[in-house]
């Protein structure tokens, strides 16, 4: 994996070397900031308009100024997939933080926001889109806002940790048994030939790829159903499957001990991930 040598940063471009922050930075002492992450494919961004749009309403969230005015982000980001020389598949990282300040929970009177965009290789994960990955259920223990995507991912961490060491893909989060999203992806539960995932409430992340398969669902008449699904539901699903910008529409096989429909991944999941391919060209 090649990490590109220019960072865009709230000022300018800079090495990758040069790039340093204070001890005193807000994002690391109290995750006082926000991020996205953002797919390339063949040297062009997916779904660019509504990462960028989400930024701007998390920043509105926490009262951050994004240091650059839309049309100039959207301009900054384009060069630095051109600096970098970017062809191929890759992320581009992007976190806003409020500064550095001395050491205060309260905002700095004049925040100064530190702002970096990387962009890394991400080949996209073709194996496991065939096969199908394993997953685990975990509580929700997050805080009442996870629409902003904030930096303080602690809980995601932890979930997404407990997946990793018992094998598995992802930690499929619920609260008392009703299913909110995982640890870094949104979730979907098929049955019947309908599709249903959690309402785009304030305690879930809005997805770019979500609104993505809402609009897949809408173009193949699936019924897309905006209501949480239960921890219950899931030993009678036919095919449940998660999205995020990095997993693309990844079929969910087995949850826990529990194998989901006949163990492969479904129609539904199938023809998703071939409208994703289509809309991702
Ligand atoms: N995560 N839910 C959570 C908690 C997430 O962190 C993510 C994305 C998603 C899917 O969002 P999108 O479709 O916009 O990628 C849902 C990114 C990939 C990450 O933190 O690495």
């Amino acid at each position: 994996m090649t990490i590109y040598n220019q960072i865009l940063t709230e000022k300018e471009f800079v090495q990758q070397d040069r790039l340093t922050y204070p001890f005193e930075e807000r994002g690391l002492q109290f995750g006082d900031g926000i991020y996205e992450v953002i797919r390339v494919y063949n040297g062009s961004y997916y779904l660019i308009d509504e990462h960028v749009e989400r930024l701007y309403r998390s920043a509105d969230a926490i009262k951050l100024t994004v240091p650059y005015p839309k049309e100039d982000l959207y301009h900054h980001l384009e060069k630095l997939l051109k600096v970098n020389d970017i062809q191929g598949d890759a992320k581009v990282y992007l976190q806003i933080t409020r500064g550095s300040a001395p050491r205060d929970h309260a905002f700095p009177a004049i925040p100064q926001p530190n702002m970096y965009a990387y962009v890394k290789d991400l080949p996209r994960p073709v194996e496991k889109l065939k096969t199908g990955v394993h997953a685990i259920t975990q509580p929700d223990v997050r805080w009442d806002w996870c629409y902003i995507k904030s930096l303080n991912l602690l809980p995601n961490v932890l979930a997404k940790q407990t997946a990793k060491e018992q094998g598995c893909f992802e930690a499929i989060l619920h609260k008392e048994g009703e299913v909110t999203e995982c640890s870094s992806s949104n979730v979907y539960l098929v049955k019947d030939g309908k599709v249903h995932t959690h309402p785009p409430k304030k305690n879930i992340l809005h997805g770019c790829v979500r609104l993505g398969i809402e609009r897949f669902c809408e173009e193949e008449s699936i019924p897309f159903i905006e209501k949480a699904f239960h921890l219950d539901d899931i030993q009678n699903a036919d095919e449940i499957f998660l999205s995020s910008s990095t997993a693309e529409v990844m079929p969910i096989i087995q949850i826990g001990e529990q194998t989901i429909g006949n163990g492969e991944p479904g129609n539904i999941t199938r023809t998703l991930q071939k409208c994703y391919e289509k809309d991702a060209k």
